[in-house]
């Protein structure tokens, strides 16, 4: 029987390992960087968005070592999005998974290039690792800052900021696509590239991963309230345009669509983390 606990621990540990290695050690000069870069993506985190690239990967019938290096990379995206996001002219948040946000451990200006080091670092990551076939470095990178970028999380995060509480249904979904479910998407898609899969069997998982993101942003929404009304009454969130029943029904029917894509592929019992993470995502309480 397939152990969704066990492997989550399992896949944690192995980008962990990654991650450490990826980044600057301790004291590499400047070294408050190398600090604010390693507190940035060393103090917890559920990995998710690396895992979704190795189950995908999993999915296609990768080798995960292809794969792992691009889950960092992911990872380092997904790590930068936060320092920023924490910023004061952002959403002004002092704790992140416990610990002080990044700029308010180092200050704001080594917060936005901590932020700024992760990005390269994730792109300078990909671009160095020796793929079986060459080209799969360049359209990783591409992948990953097409959903990263303008069209993707950026975008989202304008529009958030933009809209905040007053946003209407239609821009609460844009923005949820968009800060959110690109990442996912992306982190699905990249998984099936270092797998090598056919054009078919990326867009599938992409799918896959666009509403799995979709999900985890309403599941978000809703943690972010948890007496019923958003704690942060004047950010974005589909609470503003919808029940907390309605937000939960709308997370099933996401989820749902999620699980009915993966049956498209070519392997659907490899798929079987993909699927169990998604239905588990539902219940989260993290
Ligand atoms: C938080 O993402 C930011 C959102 C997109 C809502 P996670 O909840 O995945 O954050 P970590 O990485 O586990 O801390
Ligand atoms: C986090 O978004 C950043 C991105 C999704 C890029 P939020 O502002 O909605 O999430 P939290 O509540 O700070 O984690
Ligand atoms: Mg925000
Ligand atoms: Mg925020």
């Amino acid at each position: 029987m397939f152990n969704l606990q066990k492997y989550l621990n399992q896949r944690r540990s192995f980008v962990e390992e990654h991650l450490v290695k990826r980044l600057p050690s301790i004291g590499h000069p400047p070294a408050m960087l190398s600090q604010a870069m390693r507190h940035a993506v060393l103090t917890g985190g559920k990995r998710l968005r690396p895992i979704v690239t190795l189950a995908a990967c999993e999915a296609a019938t990768g080798d995960l070592n292809n794969a792992v290096v691009a889950a960092v990379a992911v990872e380092l995206i997904h790590c930068y999005t936060l320092v920023h996001d924490d910023l004061p002219c952002m959403d002004n948040d002092t704790t992140r998974r416990g610990e002080p946000t990044v700029w308010k451990k180092f200050g704001e200006a080594n917060a936005v290039l901590a932020g700024d080091a992760l990005q390269t670092l994730a792109f300078k990551t990909i671009a160095s690792y020796p793929y079986p076939n060459p080209a799969t470095a360049a359209l990783i990178c591409a992948e990953l800052a097409s959903v990263a970028g303008a069209d993707g999380v950026i975008g989202g995060q304008v529009i958030d900021l933009e809209a905040g509480s007053k946003a209407d249904p239609a821009t609460v979904t844009y923005v949820h696509q968009h800060k959110t479910a690109a990442l996912f998407r992306g982190a699905a898609r990249i998984g099936a590239i270092a797998a090598q899969a056919s054009q078919e069997t990326i867009n599938t998982l992409g799918e896959y991963g666009h509403n799995l993101g979709l999900a985890f942003q309403v599941i978000d929404d809703i943690l972010d309230a948890p007496n019923g009304t958003p704690s942060k009454p004047d950010e974005l969130s589909c609470l503003h345009v919808m029940t907390i029943a309605e937000a939960r029904t709308l997370a099933r029917e996401v989820t749902n669509t999620a699980c009915k894509t993966l049956s498209r592929l070519a392997h659907p019992d490899k798929a079987t983390p993909l699927e169990e993470l998604a239905l588990n995502m539902l219940n989260r309480l993290t």
